[in-house]
Order: C-alpha cells, then sequence, then structure tokens
C-alpha cells in the first residue's frame, strides 16, 4: 500500500491538511497543568503546526490562543497577564481567555469596536493535572477522552512529557512495534527463559506470532508465545484514534497506562505518558527510565516554541550510547527503554519512515493495519464528512486496556481479552 502520498496525508498536520484537520477533532494534552502557573507570564506552545500562547487567568482559567495579536499581529507572549486577561504591549488591547476582547487602550471610548474583536482562543479544560485543548471548530464539544489512564485525579496520576524531535508518526508505530520489545530492549546476549515470567519468555523468544484486529476506536494487536500445556501468553495492546497507544507493560488486571503522541509540528512530537500511579508495576517506572524513580533528566525548559521537555540524552551527543555496555549488558548501549525508543525514532532519516524506502515484513501487521485504518478514517472525514471514530463518542475507548494474560490456546484471544478486562473493572 505504502506511497509517498499516504506518507504525506499521515504526517502533515498543520491547519487544512488532512490529517491536521482530523486531529482538530479531538481534545489534545498540551501541557502540564503546573507549567501554566496561577497569574505566571505566558508560555509558548506548539501545537499542530501552530504557535500558541497558554495563561492561566486571575480567575485560574486557562487560555491557549493563537500568539498573534488580532490588532496588528505582535506576539502575546509578550503580553502582560493582568485581571482577567492578557494585554498586549504594543496597543494595550486587553483579551480574556476565551479571546474576547475586553479593552482598546489606544482607541478612544466612543470609537472602539472591542465587542467585534476576538483573539482566536481554543477551549481547554484541565484533568489528572493536565491542560488540555480542542481545536476544532464543532460547536457542541465532546467529553474529554474515556480513556482510563487520563481519567484519575491528579494525585493518582504519574504524567511524563517527552518531546521528540520527530513526526508523531515513527512514535506512536513503535508504541505498537511489538516485535521490538525483546531486541532493542533486550540484553547484549540472548538469554533463555529459566521461569514462567511473561519478560523472561519476550527475551527468549523474540519473534512471536500474533493477530491483530480493527475496532471501533481504532487497531489492536495480540501477541502469543507458548506457555505451559495447552495455554498461550498474551500481549494484547491497542491504537486509539487519533494518536494514543496503549501499551502491554504489565498484567492485564492491573497496569492501567497510555500515551499520546501529540504533534507539535510536521517534525516534532510530544510524547505524554499517563499512569494511574495505584494500578502500576512497581518495577515499571524503573525498567522505562533505566533505573531512575522517573524520567527527571531534562535539559532545562526554555520559553522557545520547542523548548520544553528535551532529555539530556540527544542526537548531537548520541544519547550518551556506551559502546562496551552494548558488548557487554544491553543490547544498545542506551540507557533506559525510553531513551532506546526515543533514539530509533529520532534517528530515522528526517524523523519519519520513508514509505518507499522501507520494506515491511509480516512482523509490520500492525502497522500497515493502523495506517490503513487511519489513512481510511481520515480521507472519509475530508471526503464525505464522515466524523472521527471516537471523537464524539469519547466513553467508546473504555473498552480498551493492555496487558498481558495467560489463555488455553483453544480459546479466542479477543474474547478472552474482553472477559478478562471485564472481570478487572468489576473487581475494581
Ligand atoms: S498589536 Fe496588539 S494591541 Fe496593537
Ligand atoms: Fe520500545
Amino acid at each position: 500500500m505504502a506511497s509517498k502520498r499516504d506518507q504525506d496525508i499521515l504526517t502533515q498536520v498543520g491547519a487544512g491538511m488532512p490529517m491536521g484537520e482530523f486531529m482538530r477533532q479531538y481534545w489534545l494534552p498540551a501541557a502540564m497543568s503546573s507549567e501554566v502557573k496561577a497569574e505566571g507570564e505566558p508560555m509558548r506552545l506548539m501545537l499542530l503546526g501552530e504557535k500558541l500562547i497558554a495563561f492561566r487567568d486571575t480567575n485560574g482559567k486557562v487560555g491557549i490562543m493563537d500568539h498573534r495579536c488580532p490588532h496588528r499581529c505582535v506576539s502575546l507572549f509578550f503580553g502582560r497577564n493582568e485581571e482577567g486577561g492578557i494585554r498586549c504591549v504594543y496597543h494595550g488591547w486587553k483579551f480574556d481567555a476565551d479571546g474576547k476582547c475586553l479593552d482598546m487602550a489606544n482607541v478612544p471610548p466612543h470609537q472602539d469596536f472591542k465587542h467585534k474583536i476576538h483573539a482566536k482562543a481554543y477551549r481547554t479544560r484541565e484533568r489528572a493535572g493536565v491542560v488540555w485543548v480542542y481545536m476544532g471548530e464543532q460547536a457542541e464539544l465532546p467529553d474529554l477522552p474515556h480513556i482510563e489512564a487520563t481519567m484519575g485525579d491528579e494525585s493518582d496520576t504519574i504524567v511524563m512529557f517527552i518531546q521528540r524531535e520527530c513526526s508523531f508518526l515513527p512514535g506512536l508505530e513503535g508504541s505498537i512495534d511489538t516485535s521490538h520489545a525483546g531486541i532493542l530492549h533486550g540484553p547484549a546476549g540472548r538469554p533463555q527463559a529459566k521461569s514462567t515470567d511473561i519478560e523472561e519468555i519476550i527475551l527468549a523468544n523474540p519473534h512471536p506470532e500474533y493477530k491483530v484486529s480493527e475496532t471501533p476506536y481504532g487497531t489492536t494487536y495480540g501477541a502469543y508465545r507458548a506457555a505451559e500445556q495447552g495455554q498461550l501468553n498474551w500481549r494484547v495492546a491497542h491504537y486509539l484514534f487519533p494518536f494514543w497507544t496503549l501499551a502491554p507493560t504489565g498484567p492485564i488486571e492491573g497496569h492501567v497506562t497510555a500515551r499520546a503522541w501529540v504533534p507539535m509540528d510536521d517534525t516534532h512530537n510530544m510524547s505524554v505518558y499517563f499512569a494511574r500511579r495505584s494500578t502500576l508495576h512497581v518495577s515499571t517506572l524503573a525498567t522505562l527510565t533505566g533505573g531512575a524513580a522517573d524520567f527527571t533528566d531534562f535539559l532545562p525548559n526554555t520559553t522557545d516554541w520547542h523548548g520544553r521537555w528535551r532529555p539530556r540524552a540527544r542526537p548531537e551527543n548520541d544519547y550518551f550510547i556506551d559502546r562496551a555496555k552494548q558488548r557487554t549488558e544491553t543490547f544498545t548501549g542506551i540507557n533506559g527503554v525510553l531513551l532506546q525508543d526515543q533514539m530509533i525514532t529520532e534517528a530515522m532519516e528526517g524523523g519519519m519512515p520513508d514509505f518507499d524506502w522501507e520494506h515491511l515484513a509480516p512482523s509490520d501487521h500492525m502497522i500497515t493495519l493502523t495506517r490503513r485504518r487511519i489513512l481510511q478514517a481520515v480521507n472519509a472525514f475530508t471526503n464525505t464528512g464522515t466524523r472521527p471514530p471516537a471523537a464524539d463518542t469519547p466513553k467508546d475507548y473504555l473498552l480498551a486496556r493492555s496487558g498481558f494474560f495467560v489463555a488455553p490456546e483453544t480459546r479466542d484471544w479477543l474474547e478472552v481479552y474482553r472477559e478478562r478486562v471485564d472481570a478487572a473493572r468489576a473487581a475494581a
């Protein structure tokens, strides 16, 4: 299927582009709530190729708007965060968080036309310690996505923002690319599984077979490996429209995580990892981060459009690759799953796979299915206005959870998956 035209459709996210308009039909996680400080200075925010500013007004409400002042286009980044709104410093026009013009300081009151002027502002909400933004034009706002990992209290949610200097697509695809798990993230030598522990089984057998399926809200796969007599070990994972992945990094009963691959522009994305703290495997975060309790090794954030949440290990320093360790300890010599994944996507030429160059294998079936599913939905939206999956019915997502389970080889994997998730939820 792959063609350069498909690649362009999938990766061009600016306003007016098919994928860009499609993504604007969904809520996007935009920033940590703690980044938009009470009555603090405005921050620059790049989303879907748009240069925005975010600020928190004196009532605590977050405003996200185009950074260009609607008077003479000066950047509102330099504006003053005043009582009830932000004031442009050029001629003093003031806007509330909804973009309504409250004052025109340089125009005599009998001549002003502030009721006619709006800054281009987007609707926002906060949940789980994250500011969400809706960049679409639908009059009726959908609910925030019913994705379990994003629905908890701030105190029960671990949130990590990590910027990647690549298109969102390889990030997303890396997260559903199950066959790399036992290789990229494995040890230098090929181990034997010594127990029935799924992690050991994965490392000992890096080429599972797997099945894929479309869902109402995206795609799913089940990778399976032989377990004890007559049983199979399953790892089930999901892609959820438009940019979410649920990776199977723990048992399905209690491992509620999700990751958004939010495009900043065509060549940068912000991955936003959510995990319900109370459901996590103790070892999971340490595995992801190469031992650190959380992922804190960032360059200092700057006010630049691309200045937030950049790991210190990056292309210019080859991710601190340790070639001695690569020979003796880990397959890559790069520390931790998150950075290993970061490297392989940023190291693709131009920050994305080249559809004319690549050769997809049977092990890439989930990727081909997902690309096809996205392309069909984007084309249907662009050509006939068919509403994007789950965009207006975000409760559909509740069906999805990822993780491991063991099942008799005679059973249908999707049936067992649903039973296990329903049972886990009923017990919770
Ligand atoms: S450019 Fe903003 S008030 Fe004139
Ligand atoms: Fe990975």
